[in-house]
């Protein structure tokens, strides 16, 4: 089983690109398919999810051709199955997206019901009721959702909360329906409005993406597209944590600095200097950060993604900072892993409270899901002597090279699969 091997204490210098976003990758490979003509994607990250996702679409009959790490040609005209089968939904959860391209497209969809994670319940209830104003009957047995229409009409529909999935899912299958559709409430992620840019460079009508309101114009189909996914300010944003915990000083390239405000605002608080350039942010810290108080929040506030990067920072913050999370109802699970390194860390129910400690020391840590392993990873860095990470698959699902890019930056990380290489590590480190 991989794990990473740290010896924390080196100041993190140095320059880092960022690559495409994953989680505008995963509803464009989706939306991809809804053309039966080619469509070129570059600038994809090169992590398990998408290379599960490709899987999904490739295993009901669509052609998926590699050109390179990052750039991969779709052919949706193809496609013989619109049953997605359970090992898809299990590997991605973005499988779910399938539902709203291909009941755009073929008016039906059977889609395996994405279960919860370590994060929290996550049901798609939002999803199922925009489909359904859209004019499809959709029903659950046997664990899959099945979604019918004998055709699709535009809809008004309010979502109870911003969800970024349903937005997605319910804007892919409103594209084909006949007909105008206004959703509100929207979510207005960038990763959102990069699905948005997609389907229109595609021919599609959306107009709103961004903001709380999306209007779409139903259109007949779809066609080929060349697209480049927007720059993952969830990635760029971890590497700015990094810069924060370890007291480095890191340029961040290819970013939107927009796209990073909150993020900006909060390190900047805590005392961190953050310069914005066109295409750059740089990051540095010199002492022991200050505390503050973070509520996560749908885009553009303080993002969820990032909410235990910031919670490994505050760990050695000078006094006490409250983190309260009102997306998911478990994202905290980190907190016992940070603890085994000296974090101090009271979860109650969505609300963490964490008294900086002077510093961290190394342990053996187990990555709990995606975020909470990159958080484990930067107090990693930033604490005294070595650590071990178990479950680094989280990981590897959305940062691409992530070891490399760390490594590159001076820190003493190294991914290993044998206590030989554990030892040769901790030898050589010293
Ligand atoms: C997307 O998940 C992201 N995943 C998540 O990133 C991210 O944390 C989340 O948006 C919020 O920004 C992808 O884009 C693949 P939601 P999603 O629908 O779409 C509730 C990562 O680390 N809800 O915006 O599933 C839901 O339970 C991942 O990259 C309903 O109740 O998130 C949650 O509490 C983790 N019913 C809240 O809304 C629904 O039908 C927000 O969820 C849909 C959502």
């Amino acid at each position: 089983m991989e794990q990473y091997v740290i010896k924390g204490g080196n100041p993190l210098v140095g320059e880092v690109t960022i690559g495409g976003a994953k989680n505008a990758a995963l509803g464009i490979i989706t939306a991809a398919i809804m053309a039966d003509e080619p469509v070129l994607l570059e600038n994809m990250p090169d992590v398990s999810d998408i290379s599960a996702l490709l899987g999904a679409v490739s295993n009901i009959g669509a052609s998926v051709t590699k050109r390179d790490r990052h750039t991969v040609l779709i052919n949706g005209s193809t496609i013989s199955d619109i049953n997605v089968e359970y090992e898809s939904i299990k590997k991605i959860r973005a499988s779910y997206y399938l539902l709203g391209a291909l009941l755009g497209k073929f008016k039906r969809a059977v889609v395996p019901l994405p279960g919860g994670c370590n994060i929290g319940s996550r049901p798609i209830d939002q999803h199922i009721k925009g489909f359904e104003a859209l004019g499809a009957d959709v029903k659950i047995q046997y664990g899959s959702v099945i979604a019918v229409a004998e055709n699709l009409h535009g809809a008004h529909i309010y979502l109870d909360m911003a969800s970024v999935g349903a937005t997605i899912n319910i804007m892919m299958a409103a594209t084909l329906a006949s007909g105008n559709t206004i959703i509100e409430n929207a979510a207005r992620e960038p990763h959102v409005v990069d699905v948005a840019n997609f389907l229109n460079s595609m021919g599609a009508n959306i107009k709103g993406a961004g903001t709380e309101v999306i209007r779409i114009k139903g259109v007949e189909k779809l066609h080929r597209s060349e697209y480049s996914i927007v720059p993952d300010m969830i990635e760029a944003g971890t590497y700015m944590m990094a810069a924060a915990a370890t007291k480095g000083d890191i340029l961040i390239k290819n970013v939107i600095p927009k796209h990073l405000e909150a993020i900006t605002a909060k390190l900047q608080e805590i005392g961190c200097q953050v310069e914005e350039f066109d295409d750059s942010v740089r990051v540095s810290a010199k002492g022991r950060v200050g505390r503050t108080n973070i509520k996560t929040q749908p885009y553009p506030g303080y993002p969820t993604d990032m909410q235990p990067q910031m919670a490994a920072v505050l760990t050695t913050a000078v006094g006490p900072s409250i983190i309260t999370e009102s997306i998911f109802e478990n994202r905290f699970k980190y907190a016992d892993e940070l603890a085994r390194m000296g974090a101090r860390i009271k979860v109650e129910g969505t609300t963490a409270i964490i008294e900086g400690v002077e510093g961290l020391t190394g342990a053996r840590v187990s990555a709990t899901d995606l975020r909470a392993g990159a958080a484990l990873v930067i107090a990693a860095l930033s604490a005294e002597g070595f650590s071990v990470i178990d479950e680094i698959g989280y990981i590897q699902r959305g940062y691409e090279d992530f070891e490399v890019k760390l490594a590159s930056l001076g820190g003493q990380i190294k991914k290993i699969r044998t206590e030989r290489e554990l030892q040769r590590f901790i030898f050589r480190a010293g």
